[in-house]
């Protein structure tokens, strides 16, 4: 998904950074966050001993990147590296997933960690030497940086003597499939069970954040993202004779300029809504009517409320603007992903966490949520916990989440392991 979050409070710029970067072109208002150099923690030199090894993972993952529910050679190496690290690791006949339990006889509160598996079907363009091997497959989305920081993280913890209560590591296939995605089948399969999770943590990588800091919001965070398919039924024949028969060609048109009114006119002004028609296909030459047009696109909303109004008002919305030139509709309305909504306590928790490890500099609010969306909601739906944004802008990285240039540096695997082992330490002394 792409997102471009903006922040409440205006980086200050200072003369030794270098100006705006120009990842700071896909944050709107035009701020500009010059890069900050985080303070460094003890997780963070730790992980900086480690980055030879973060590196040589990342670039693993990167070059041989799978697609939803085919990851099966990442999971095999998931479960190799965790070999390597001493940590068990449970793989399911039928399921990409990898489940590690660090401290598994640990008494205190037990904190499920989630890194996403799954590639895009995107061709790299980025020229590292570390590039795609598979044509028409790549790491677009940075969940080779998520597994490595979480490899990254386990690495920190399984060697502390002090954690308090287990750890959970959840390498999760398929969260860019959109509809069923991998946190519902892994919760299915008893992620959250035995020993029974109390907070769950995640991040994602975000090019419109300068590196070196984190975002967090607490509330709702991402959006919830349902899609449409409508099947507007008319009635074919030669394009001179329009009046025989309700014209899908037209009605869909109607349908497609008629739908930003659900946007301007059914929902409450100041809760965000998106409704956009991605594809529109009917009718083979110029001179023939087709019997049907279909018309697919996406809903977000920010709110359950939100969205079930905006289910309803969508179908009578559709069937009265075919009626009104005669035609009939098939609405398909499928529920994707729900709204990833942080909680404000273990938000909290966490941003302390953060701020001890990193400096108060490098911890940032988002002013706003963002409209992509994400199968981490599901967890969050079972426990309390937090969805991190990490930032990964330099001015040499400004493209976009799922893009053929998307390179986030390896500097970001140091702070993403060492920000999921503070935050997690901090959850369980909370
Ligand atoms: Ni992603």
């Amino acid at each position: 998904m792409y997102f471009a979050p903006p922040l409440r409070r205006r980086a200050h710029r200072r003369a030794e950074t270098v100006g705006p970067i120009a990842a700071s072109r896909h944050i709107p208002f035009g701020v500009s966050h010059p890069s900050v150099p985080p303070r460094s923690g003890p997780f963070s030199r730790e992980a900086r001993r480690l980055l030879p090894r973060l590196k040589r993972w990342r670039e693993e993952f990167h070059r041989d990147p799978e697609l939803a529910n085919e990851e099966r050679r990442t999971r095999d190496r998931l479960v190799r590296i965790l070999g390597e690290l001493g940590i068990p690791a449970t793989t399911y006949p039928d399921f990409t997933g990898v489940l590690g339990v660090i401290g598994r006889d640990r008494r205190g509160p037990v904190v499920a960690v989630r890194a996403d598996m799954d590639a895009l079907p995107v061709t790299e363009a980025t020229g590292l030497p570390f590039t795609s091997t598979r044509r028409g497959r790549m790491h677009a989305c940075g969940h080779d940086v998520h597994m490595t920081c979480l490899l990254g993280a386990a690495a920190l913890l399984a060697r502390r003597s002090s954690l308090a209560g287990p750890v959970k590591l959840i390498f999760q296939p398929a969260e860019e499939d959109g509809e069923r995605g991998g946190a519902a089948p892994f919760l299915e399969r008893g992620a959250f069970d035995d020993p029974p999770v109390d907070y769950v943590l995640g991040q994602h990588v975000e090019p419109g954040l300068p590196l070196g800091s984190y975002g967090w919001r607490k509330g709702p965070i991402m959006a919830a993202a349902d899609r449409f398919r409508v099947t507007v039924l008319g009635r074919g024949g030669h394009a001179a004779y329009p009046h025989r028969g309700p014209d899908a060609i037209l009605a869909a048109a109607e349908i497609v300029a008629g739908l930003p009114a659900l946007v301007s006119r059914v929902r409450d002004p100041l809760d965000p809504v998106v409704v956009s028609v991605g594809s529109v296909h009917g009718g083979t030459r110029h001179n023939i009517l087709p019997d049907e047009v279909v018309i697919e696109g996406t809903v977000r909303t920010l709110s359950p409320g939100t969205r079930d109004l905006m289910e309803r008002a969508f179908r009578r919305r559709v069937r009265a603007l075919a009626a009104g030139l005669g035609a009939r509709v098939r609405i398909v309305y499928r529920r994707g992903y729900p709204v990833t909504v942080n909680s404000p306590a273990a938000t909290e928790v966490v941003v302390s966490g953060l701020a001890e490890e990193f400096g108060e500099r490098a911890v940032r609010e988002l002013e706003r949520p963002v409209l992509g969306a994400e199968d981490f909601s599901r967890y969050l739906e079972r426990v309390p916990g937090t969805l991190l944004f990490l930032g990964t802008g330099t001015a040499a990285a400004p493209a976009t989440l799922h893009s053929a240039t998307f390179a986030p540096t390896d500097a970001a695997l140091v702070m993403g392991s060492a920000g999921l082992a503070a935050a997690t330490v901090a959850l369980q002394g909370a």
